[in-house]
């Protein structure tokens, strides 16, 4: 990363921190904001953080590391989280995983090569009697089919073959609904 792009990163924080109070309680939100805005909290933010919070560089990775959905490694642009808790899992969460596979040519937990899609599994999400349940960055589908997901996946891809990158960041942090 270069020098510019550090201090912005850094000003970015500071101003996240301002905005949520610069105490502990800021943590948690502002870790989830970079991860959202940057598709993962990086070594040098956990650094920054806790440079601005006072708090010991060690706690900021321990928090990090028990939220799921905090990631140290850069991420794809769309993130699939499928549900394997019980519901979801009697309701054929694996053919779509299967399918999801397939489609992306990665396995659970990797990135797809031109870093548009990382998959990942999710503990339940609230939606088991409409399962199987998934979740695409934030936002949620449910009664998921293998034919569905080849559908899902069009959605996102056309997003980056037609939009402009303000529509594409939009589109990317779209508010949690169900389809
Ligand atoms: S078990 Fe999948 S949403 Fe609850």
């Amino acid at each position: 990363m270069l020098v510019s792009e550090r201090e912005q990163l850094r000003a970015n924080i500071e101003r996240q921190i301002q905005d949520y109070g610069n105490n502990r309680s800021a943590l948690i939100p502002v870790l989830q904001e970079v991860q959202l805005k940057y598709g993962h909290v990086s070594e040098y933010v956990m650094q920054v953080v806790a440079d601005i919070l006072n708090i010991h560089p060690v706690e900021i990775y321990g928090v990090a590391s028990f939220y799921s959905f905090i990631g140290h490694k850069q991420k794809g642009r769309f993130i699939i989280r499928l549900c394997r808790t019980i519901s979801c899992d009697m309701q054929g969460k694996d053919r779509v995983a299967r399918q999801l596979e397939n489609d992306l040519g990665i396995r659970f937990g990797e990135t797809t090569p031109d870093g548009n899609f990382t998959l990942e599994w999710a503990n339940c999400l609230g939606m088991c009697d409409q399962g199987p349940a998934m979740l695409v960055n934030e936002r949620i589908y449910t009664q998921v089919t293998p034919d569905s997901v080849h559908d899902i996946l069009e959605e996102c891809r056309k997003v980056f073959g037609v939009h402009t990158l303000q529509e594409k960041e939009m589109l990317c942090e779209l508010p949690t609904q169900a389809k």
